[in-house]
């Protein structure tokens, strides 16, 4: 074990469950964990409240004060930066990211995505699951690279889709699992067996060829 906590900012829009999950894994001791920024576009995004019930700082910064979208986000990953992040995590961050903004985070900075990817990327992905007539469904963390929801894929959780499933009962069955799989794959990063070289992802020592997989409570190869 690292005898340094991993320092982490965190990006989210929304309502911050996934981030709720990283500090209750801080809180429990599953990971060796600082968190030292949680940043969002959206003044109400539930993980700043979250964030500063926890004594977090935290940084918004709305794009409308910005006239491109390229300047809106070198401006945030510079704020993100001084706080010297080991990893950043986009927990919900609903944005696309310009690429040369991004270039130099790539390797440490994951995103969780609600898909078994390369499926589906982008939005409603419960939804087209669903029209494709798709015998399961999950949710995927990967390394953010400027493709999309398209870096190399670390972790995966997967659901059965029941007959009678629709949009809101998957996104809620799914929900669960995402809370499992991103801390342990954060806690994996921390423990330092997790990293990436070029586009190759390195588990224990060895080139991970395929996305290690969420089952009965543990990431197994
Ligand atoms: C999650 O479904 C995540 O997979 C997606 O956005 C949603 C965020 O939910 N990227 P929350 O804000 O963490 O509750």
């Amino acid at each position: 074990m690292p005898s340094t906590l991993l320092r982490i900012a965190v990006l989210a829009s929304g309502r911050g469950s996934n981030f709720a999950a990283l500090l209750a894994a801080r809180a429990n001791g599953q990971s060796p964990l600082e968190f030292v920024l949680v940043g969002s576009d959206k003044a109400n995004a539930g993980a700043l409240q979250l964030a500063k019930t926890a004594g977090i700082p935290t940084l918004v910064l709305d794009p409308r004060d910005y006239a491109e979208r390229r300047d809106y986000d070198f401006a945030l990953f510079e704020r993100i930066a001084a706080s010297k992040p080991d990893l950043l995590v986009l927990a919900g961050f609903m944005r696309i990211i310009d690429a040369d903004a991004l270039t130099p985070w790539v390797g440490r900075m994951i995103n969780i995505h609600p898909s078994l990817l390369p499926k589906y990327r982008g939005l409603h992905t419960h939804r087209r699951a669903l029209e494709a007539g798709d015998s399961e469904h999950g949710a995927s963390v990967h390394y953010v690279t400027a493709e999309l929801d398209g870096g190399p894929v670390i972790a995966q959780a997967a659901l059965t889709i029941e007959p009678g499933d629709d949009e809101n009962t998957l996104a809620a069955r799914l929900l669960p699992l995402e809370h499992q799989l991103l801390p342990a794959v954060v806690a994996l990063i921390a423990s330092e067996r997790l990293s990436l070289a070029a586009d190759t992802i390195i588990f224990d020592g060895q080139v991970l060829r395929k996305p290690l997989r969420w089952h009965q409570g543990a990431l197994i190869a």
